[in-house]
């Protein structure tokens, strides 16, 4: 039976898990705890997030690590067949799959991704990333395109057409040439999965407000966070289209707000691991641009913390509050990393979730 998707349901705050499927999470650390992503994690987690209620997982792309101590997401899960894997497993919860548009042609992921639809019966959704890393793109002997966004614009057109045709269709595209063009089965979302784009330039907002149903972005400080949404938002409305906004946060979530601080210094200073973390700003500086320019010159923490999200550390009841004040920013939900998501997602979903539906953020 085709169930409504999760990002579709009642909550206003949408809450689901980012990265798991990738060394160290978003964490760039060496504690012992460290996320070591292996299949038996990933299954452990998911059925815990599922279980307890949160709306998605979602994958991060990554095809080379960042070297260092533990060559952090050197190991990493292929997308597609990871979520493929957790769809049988789970019942309820969203499957992302990630997506690097210049490294997968558009009707292997239609294919691929409405396998997922299918095996998920209707849980499915698309992250759409263009890429930022030339080392990473090295190792297909594919460059990294400056106009990546035009790219993905006829790469999506293509996964939707293949959804909707019922014959065989050309495309004369500057990316694509296809011929006599089919791709059977159509997911069973219509016309397409809940799709996001993960971004932060004009680019990258402009190919959301056109195409998707969110974008997946960052910000500095909440206080100033909703200027990214009204930006997107604006951006949509031009286009008479309603693109919400969702972002990325680290969670240490602890009884007292001592506990949680220290461990955040612990495992994002004391036993960060440092050259990696070097590595990782270093490259995210020079080819990307997923932040705001200062947060590389102020919060290497969070960059050691959950790849320059924002840490949401503390009580529950403190994170209670940071969420609420993140929703009342506008964003529509929040993907999360934790340093070991088996270990702290039980008490994240005994906590935090019937506090967040006493604040009215959340139905389950
Ligand atoms: C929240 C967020 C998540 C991202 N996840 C990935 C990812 O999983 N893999 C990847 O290669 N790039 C990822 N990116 C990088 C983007 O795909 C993009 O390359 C980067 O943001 C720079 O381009 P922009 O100017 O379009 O934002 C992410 C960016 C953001 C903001």
């Amino acid at each position: 039976m085709v169930k409504q998707h999760p990002l579709k349901g009642p909550s206003k705050l949408k809450l689901g898990v980012f990265s798991a499927n990738a060394d160290g999470g978003l964490a760039i650390t060496d504690v012992p705890e460290r996320w070591q992503a292996r299949w038996e994690d990933n299954l452990n987690a998911v059925q815990i997030a599922d279980r307890g209620g949160l709306d998605f997982f979602l994958p991060i792309a990554r095809w080379k690590g960042f070297g260092g101590k533990n060559r952090v997401r050197e190991w990493s899960f292929e997308t597609f067949t990871w979520a493929a894997g957790l769809a049988s497993v789970t019942e309820r919860i969203g499957l992302f799959m990630t997506v690097h548009v210049p490294l997968v042609h558009p009707l292997y992921a239609a294919k691929a991704l409405a396998t997922v639809d299918h095996i998920s019966s209707g849980r499915a959704g698309l992250n759409i990333v263009c890429g930022w890393n030339p080392k990473e793109f090295g190792m297909f002997g594919v460059p990294l395109v400056e106009k990546g966004y035009d790219q993905a614009d006829e790469w999506l057109e293509i996964v939707e057409r293949a959804y909707v045709s019922d014959a065989p269709f050309d495309y004369d595209g500057t990316y694509y040439r296809l011929k006599d063009a089919v791709s059977r089965p159509a997911s069973l979302q219509s016309p397409r999965p809940v799709t996001m784009n993960a971004a932060f330039g004009g680019p990258g907002r402009d190919f959301a407000a056109r195409n998707c149903d969110y974008l997946f972005t960052t910000f500095t400080e909440i206080s100033e966070a909703g200027k990214h949404v009204e930006d997107i938002r604006g951006r949509a409305d031009k286009l008479g289209r309603d693109v919400g906004a969702y972002t990325v946060c680290h969670v240490v979530c602890r009884e007292s707000q001592q506990e949680a601080e220290d461990y955040y210094e612990r495992y994002a200073v004391t036993l960060a691991d440092h050259e990696a973390v070097d590595a990782h700003m270093a490259g995210k500086k020079e080819f990307s641009q997923s932040h705001d320019r200062e947060s590389y010159d102020r919060y290497r923490k969070r960059f050691a913390g959950g790849a320059g999200g924002y840490p949401l550390i503390g009580t529950p009841e403190r994170i209670v509050e940071d969420m609420v004040a993140i929703s009342k920013q506008g964003y529509s939900g929040i993907a999360m990393s934790f340093v070991n998501y088996s270990y702290e997602l039980p008490f994240f979903c005994d906590r935090v979730l019937p506090l967040l539906r006493q604040a009215g953020l959340r139905i389950e």
